[in-house]
């Protein structure tokens, strides 16, 4: 396995919008174990193939409190159970260190492949179900800050850019 860097908010290729995986193949199955660990490196709960500059549609989360629960989602898709929404504190590898409410479904209804190429369906709600949604996203070259004011985006876009010259410049 192996660690992968993760792309940083304002990154144009956080925008590029993730092909269907047509097969789920060894290549396929190292890249999904090779996000797993750059995940929890980071200690995050998700993880986009586009986080790392990979444009296919691949998804790895674990939301445990003991990272004993991966979960991988190929060629994911999910419809809203219900109208219902909720704001819920959310944060992402690609903008570390910021946080924001973003409103959500409350419970969608997942399907996906498996790490073996599986169909499978899951019946999600409250951080799951966000986590779901916020992965989802990501896979169309959207970000968590597209949701906020163009004010606090551009500050937060601001911060990390500073971020990056000094990172730089170290
Ligand atoms: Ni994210």
């Amino acid at each position: 396995m192996a660690k992968l860097p993760i792309l940083e908010f304002p990154d144009a290729r956080l925008r590029t919008k993730a092909v269907l995986v047509e097969t789920v193949d060894d290549e396929v199955r190292q890249l999904v174990d090779d996000m797993l660990e750059t995940m929890y490196d980071a200690r995050g709960i998700g993880l986009a193939a586009t986080q790392v500059d990979v444009h296919r549609r691949v998804v790895v989360m674990d939301v445990s409190d003991d990272n004993s629960q991966p979960l991988v989602l190929i060629n994911p898709r999910y419809e809203p159970m219900g109208d219902e929404k909720e704001p819920l504190s959310e944060g992402c590898l690609s903008i570390p260190e910021y946080y924001a409410e973003v409103p959500r479904y409350l419970k969608v209804k997942l399907n996906a492949l498996d790490r073996n190429g599986e169909p499978y369906e899951l019946e999600a709600e409250g951080l799951l179900a966000h986590c779901i949604q916020h992965e989802y996203d990501h896979l169309e070259g959207v970000l968590f800050v597209d949701y906020l004011s163009p004010l606090k985006r551009d500050r937060i876009m601001k911060k990390m850019q500073k971020r990056h010259k000094l990172m730089q410049d170290a």
